[in-house]
């Protein structure tokens, strides 16, 4: 992805410290382990990646709000984001084995010092799943940020290329959701206000900003958009050709996805955001 890198703990905190100063007030952690399997074992690991993170994060910068990623695909061979029947290469996954993983994943991301966990999974019953373990370990005050109106779009390209967590068979169609159906966005956004979801959130933003409209106005609950990697990129592309002006549309970008409703935007450009900003 143009201008974004994997990161090594080190090259991340300073990084993070970067964002922080420049009045950045949280960050959103993916990690790459180093090993792959069909379950995702290194993503629940208390020494997995994204928890020696957390911990240097909490250590090092502190006052940054730290956000985690809740999902298995970076984490399994299948590139799934949950659990496979090794028989099938439908790409179906098992909803509820999964759940305890996920579940497990978000209490080692807590346990290690995590602000906030992001379940961008889309499994059914993950947010109940999630807040449970969290409550029966006693980190009752720590928010779920539901990736709640997440669809299966082609705006993911360029981050499952960086992340390297593009599945191996099959697609994400049985979990994620189906671009042309914007009713069901709501229902699943009510039923994970229901299940204990603290912020909602509809990813990708650019395509689906009826959708950041819709579920601002009919929940009022506080609510996030993800403007993806594939939104960032065909402006980064154009940008370098010198087709358009990056800094103004960018902000024209990011004007729509608030004015739209978003309370919250998880953008790529967030630090040349600040620093726009700051300079006026
Ligand atoms: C993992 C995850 C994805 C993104 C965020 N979390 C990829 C996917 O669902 O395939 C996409 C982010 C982006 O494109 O910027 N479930
Ligand atoms: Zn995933």
């Amino acid at each position: 992805m143009p201008g974004v890198a994997q990161l090594s703990i080190d090259e991340m905190l300073s990084e993070a410290r970067t964002a922080f100063e420049a009045g950045i007030k949280a960050i959103l952690l993916f990690g790459i382990p180093s090993r792959k399997d069909p379950r995702g074992s290194e993503g629940y690991s208390s020494r997995g990646i994204v928890q020696q993170a957390v911990r240097e994060l909490k250590k090092h910068v502190s006052g940054l709000l730290v956000i985690t990623d809740v999902c298995l695909c970076e984490y399994t061979s299948h590139g799934h984001c949950g659990l496979i029947d090794p028989q099938d290469r439908s790409g179906r996954v098992l909803n509820d084995p999964t759940l305890k993983l996920l579940a497990k994943m978000a209490l080692s991301h807590v346990e290690a010092g995590a602000d906030i966990v992001a379940p961008s999974d889309m499994m059914d019953g993950r947010i109940m799943a999630v807040r449970n373990m969290l409550d029966d370990n006693g980190y009752i005050d720590i928010p779920i940020l539901s990736y709640a109106a997440k669809f299966a779009s082609a705006y993911y390209g360029p981050f499952r290329e960086a992340a390297q967590s593009a599945p191996q068979f099959g697609d994400r169609r049985s979990y994620q959701m189906d671009p042309a159906n914007g009713d069901e966005a709501l229902r699943e956004v009510a039923m994970d206000i229901e299940e204990g979801a603290d912020i909602v959130m509809v990813k990708p933003a650019l395509a689906y900003l009826d959708l950041v409209y819709r579920v601002k106005t009919v929940f009022r609950y506080p609510t996030a958009a993800y403007a993806v990697s594939g939104e960032y990129s065909l402006i980064k592309a154009a940008a370098e050709r010198g087709w358009v002006n990056e800094r103004a549309i960018v902000m024209e970008t990011l004007q729509g996805i608030r004015r739209a409703g978003a309370d919250l935007i998880i953008t790529y450009w967030a630090l040349d955001v600040a620093r726009w900003l700051k300079e006026g």
